[in-house]
C-alpha cells in the first residue's frame, strides 16, 4: 500500500479515454520541422503544448528562436527539481503511398497483440512526451501538487538537427538548471521489458559531391576517355570497410572501448530478442562488423553509413550518359570518446587520397556532430527509477544501450552540468521515421504510469 501512489495510479486508469483524446489532438498536427511548408503547424504543435501545460497550473510559454518555437514550462516547488525533455516536431511522412491511412489523422486500431495509436509522432515523440506530462496531470488532479519541481522543456527541430538547441540552452542557462533531466524518447529491449537506457551512440553527418567533367557527356562520344564519377564514388565508398566490416578511415577506432565482461552478461539477460530483431526486417544474419554480437554492433561499435548515394539519369528508359557528378551521404554513429571534429578530419582525408586525376570533391560544410553519451547510472536516482519501472512491468528493469542517438543528453552536461536519466517505452518495432508508425496503447498506458512510480520514487530517493 503506497497511499500517496495508489490513488495516481487509479486515476491514470479511470482518465485514460480523455487522456487519449488529447494525444489524438496532439498527433493531428502535422508538425514536419525540416519541411519549411509546415512551419506553421511547428507552431501549433507548441502552442498546444503551452496550452496543455497551463491546463495542469504551470507557468508555460512559448520561446521563439530562428527557427521552431521551444516551449518552456515550469510547476511545483520543493523536492527535487527535474527537467523533462521531449520534442514535438516529427519526421516528414514520405513515401505517403506506403501509409496505409492518414498519417496526421490517428486513431486506435486493434491488433492480435493489443491496441496500437497509429499515427506520425505517435512512438517519437509526442506519445512518448505526453506519458510524462499525463502523469504529473493525475498527480496534481490527485494532491492538486506535484512531490518535486518539475521544468519542461520541449523542442521543435529534434528531427532537423537541432540548430537552435544550444544558443538556446546557452541563453537560458539559469532557467535550465535542475538537479536531474529526464528524457522519454527511447525504446526498451523487448516487448515489455522496462529500460533505462545507459549509453547513447553519438553522430557525424557528412556529404560530397565527386565532379569529373564539366558537364553531363555522350556516352558514345566521351564512353571510354571519360572520368565517370559515378564509377569512382563507388570505389571510394567501397573502401570505406574492409571484409571484415571495419572501417578503414585512420584512427576511426580511437577512444572505441570494448564492452566490460560484467556488462556484457548483463546485456546477455536482458531479453532482447536477436532472432525477431533480425527477422522482422527480412534478415537472416547479422551483417555488421565481425566478431561481435548483434547487440554489441548496435549498442557499443561506431558505424560509417551510406545514407545516400546518386547521380546520373534516374528517369525512365534509357539515357547514355556520363554524368558529371556523383553525391555520397554518411552519417556515423559513434561510441565512447570518439571525437567527430577528428573523425570529419579523416574521413575527408580518405576520400581525397583516393581521387583520381581530373575529379574534384566539394563537402557539405553546414554539418554537425555530437559525441557518444554514457549514463551516469550510479545515482540514486537511476536505482529508484529501475525499482518503480519493475513494479510496474513485473518484471525486473534493466541498464540498456540504446543504438540512437539523442544529442542533447550529452548537452545537458557539456553546457548545463546536468546528467540525464532515459527511460522510455518505444518498442522496436514502432516503425518510427517510417510508414505506418504506431505506439501501442499498452505502452502508453503503462508509461504514464511508469512516471507516476518514477515521480514517486525518485521524490523519496
Ligand atoms: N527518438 C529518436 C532516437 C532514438 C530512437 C533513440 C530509438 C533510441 C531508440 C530520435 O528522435 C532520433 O530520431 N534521433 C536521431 C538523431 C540524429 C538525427 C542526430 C537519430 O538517432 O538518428
Ligand atoms: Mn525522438
Ligand atoms: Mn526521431
Amino acid at each position: 500500500m503506497n497511499t500517496r501512489l495508489d490513488p495516481v495510479l487509479s486515476r491514470i486508469d479511470s482518465d485514460l479515454d480523455a487522456t487519449l483524446d488529447r494525444l489524438m489532438d496532439l498527433l493531428r498536427i502535422p508538425s514536419i520541422s525540416t519541411d519549411p511548408a509546415h512551419k506553421a503547424d511547428c507552431l501549433k504543435a507548441a502552442e498546444w503544448l503551452v496550452e496543455d501545460l497551463k491546463s495542469l497550473g504551470a507557468e508555460a510559454e512559448l520561446c521563439e528562436t530562428p527557427g521552431h518555437p521551444m516551449v518552456y514550462g515550469k510547476i511545483g516547488s520543493g523536492g527535487p527539481h527535474l527537467l523533462f525533455y521531449g520534442h514535438y516536431d516529427v519526421q516528414p511522412v514520405d513515401p505517403l503511398d506506403l501509409w496505409d491511412h492518414d498519417p496526421f489523422a490517428p486513431f486506435i486500431e486493434e491488433r492480435e497483440t493489443g491496441k496500437v495509436i497509429r499515427g506520425r509522432g505517435a512512438s517519437d515523440d509526442k506519445g512518448q512526451l505526453m506519458t510524462f506530462v499525463e502523469a504529473c496531470r493525475a498527480w496534481i488532479a490527485e494532491h492538486g501538487t506535484l512531490p518535486c519541481t518539475i521544468t519542461f522543456f520541449f523542442e521543435g527541430e529534434e528531427e532537423s538537427g537541432s540548430p537552435s538547441l544550444i544558443p538556446f540552452m546557452e541563453a537560458n542557462k539559469d532557467r535550465l538548471s535542475a538537479d536531474l533531466a529526464l528524457i522519454c524518447d527511447t525504446s526498451m529491449v523487448a516487448p515489455g521489458v522496462p529500460s533505462i537506457c545507459s549509453q547513447l551512440r553519438g553522430m557525424l553527418k557528412d556529404e560530397f559531391t565527386l565532379t569529373g567533367p564539366v558537364m553531363d557527356l555522350h556516352s558514345g562520344h566521351y564512353g571510354g576517355p571519360a572520368l565517370n564519377p559515378l564509377r569512382e564514388i563507388s570505389k571510394i565508398v567501397a573502401s570505406f570497410h574492409d571484409d571484415q566490416g571495419r572501417v578503414t578511415v585512420k584512427d576511426f577506432y580511437e577512444g572505441v572501448q570494448e564492452v566490460p565482461a560484467d556488462i556484457l552478461e548483463q546485456w546477455k539477460g536482458c531479453g532482447f530478442d536477436e532472432e525477431e530483431y533480425l527477422s522482422g526486417v527480412g534478415m537472416t544474419e547479422s551483417h555488421g562488423e565481425a566478431g561481435y554480437s548483434t547487440l554489441e554492433q548496435q549498442w557499443s561499435r561506431p558505424t560509417l553509413e551510406i545514407n545516400g548515394m546518386w547521380g546520373g539519369y534516374q528517369g525512365p528508359g534509357t539515357k547514355t550518359v556520363i554524368p558529371s557528378e556523383a553525391h555520397c551521404k554518411i552519417t556515423c554513429r559513434l561510441v565512447g570518446t570518439q571525437d567527430p571534429d577528428a573523425i570529419r578530419e579523416n574521413l575527408r582525408a580518405h576520400v581525397e587520397s583516393r581521387l583520381p586525376v581530373d575529379a574534384k570533391v566539394t563537402w557539405n560544410q553546414d554539418l554537425d556532430g555530437s559525441p557518444a553519451a554514457v549514463m551516469n547510472t550510479a545515482r540514486p536516482e537511476f536505482e529508484a527509477a529501475r525499482q518503480a519501472l519493475s513494479a510496474e512491468w513485473d518484471r525486473e528493469a534493466v541498464f540498456a544501450g540504446m543504438g540512437g542517438s539523442i544529442p542533447i543528453a550529452g548537452f545537458f552536461t557539456t553546457i548545463l552540468g546536468l546528467d540525464s536519466m532515459l527511460v522510455g517505452y518505444a518498442d522496436d518495432d514502432d516503425r518510427i521515421h517510417s510508414p505506418n508508425e504506431k505506439y501501442g496503447l499498452k505502452n502508453f498506458h503503462k508509461g504514464i504510469r511508469s512516471w507516476a512510480r518514477i515521480l514517486d520514487a525518485v521524490s523519496k530517493a
